[in-house]
């Protein structure tokens, strides 16, 4: 089923930037689809157009079928939104966050005690639940802004940069309850500028460039297309004086196996290197992602 729908979508802000122009594109239920581009590239102005927070120039946009200018009071109830650096109130509980949510949004107290244990059980939560917000590591604190989103039970959520400034773990833990979300039957569109994200995550990626597509497909075929391949390291012969490794791209099975015999005759440690969503991004928007971000 399609569950989000953009055709020729274009933002123009009032002064004139130009952030989003004609993008087309369409998500299936239980997706996680992922808009990647540089800072500045339009992601979060095409997550906030989708969520029905900001209206488009040009172009169409609808979500479970209801077209985002028309209806969007038909699209609300149904989806949630953790903007771009959401942080919970930092004196009140997990447990209190959830639990007012519940109650802000009309549910009754014995309501909202129960859906409140049972979303901060199926996030990992639960054990949590009484210390300050403040207390609690990063990872933790946007798994509490995810969990305040889903105690709703959105049919789809956006999330915008969900795993900035989180360490590793941080990351990986917000990653796996993304996925565990689509695994029951929710729809997932997420902004990143994290290449690793987008190529673990991806169903389906997007990527932008100063609000132009300039990719759409799926992370394999964003390395297919541009036909990154694998790379092979060959450490410089003992002694030769050399200290740099030989980088190679082979393009045939016979070309691996030349590289292999040579490796074991000259006994130079090889190393294969996939090839990666950064190889692809470069070759794709012709720089690197870093290069706008500081
Ligand atoms: N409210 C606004 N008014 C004017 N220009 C804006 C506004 N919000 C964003 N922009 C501009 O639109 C472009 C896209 O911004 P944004 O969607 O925030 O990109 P991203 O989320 O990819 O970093 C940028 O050039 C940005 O400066
Ligand atoms: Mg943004």
């Amino acid at each position: 089923m399609e569950v989000v729908r953009v055709e020729g979508l274009g933002k123009t802000y009032p002064g004139g930037t130009k952030a989003l122009e004609d993008v087309s594109f369409s998500i299936d239920q239980g997706e996680i689809f992922c808009l990647l581009g540089r800072n500045g590239a339009g992601k979060t102005t095409l997550l906030r157009i989708l969520a029905t927070q900001l209206k488009p120039t040009v172009g169409r946009a609808s979500v479970l079928g209801h077209d985002v200018l028309a209806e969007p009071q038909a699209i609300r109830p149904h989806i949630a939104v953790v903007p771009q650096e959401a942080r919970p109130q930092m004196l009140l509980s997990p447990y209190d966050h959830i639990l007012y949510f519940c109650l802000i949004r009309g549910q009754s107290r014995a309501q909202a005690r129960e859906r409140t244990q049972k979303v901060m059980e199926d996030l990992g939560l639960w054990e949590h639940r009484d210390k300050l917000a403040s207390d609690l590591s990063g990872g933790l604190r946007q798994r509490l802004i995810i969990a305040m989103a889903m105690v709703a039970d959105p049919e789809v959520l956006f999330l915008d940069e969900p795993t900035i400034g989180l360490d590793p773990l941080g990351r990986r833990s917000v990653w796996s309850m993304l996925r565990a979300l689509t695994k029951k039957g929710a729809t997932i569109l997420l902004t990143t500028h994290y290449l690793d994200e987008a190529e673990v995550l991806a169903d389906h990626l997007l990527i932008v460039d100063k609000g132009r597509t300039v990719f759409l497909g799926t992370v394999d075929e964003a390395k297919g297309d541009t036909g990154v391949g694998m790379r092979v390291i060959v450490e410089p012969a003992a002694g030769n004086g050399s200290t740099a490794p030989e980088i190679l791209e082979p393009k045939s099975a016979e070309e691996i196996l030349a590289i292999v015999e040579r490796g074991l005759r000259e006994k130079r440690k090889v190393t294969f290197k996939p090839a990666s969503l950064e190889d692809a991004f470069i070759k794709i928007v012709g720089g690197s992602i870093e290069v706008e971000n500081t």
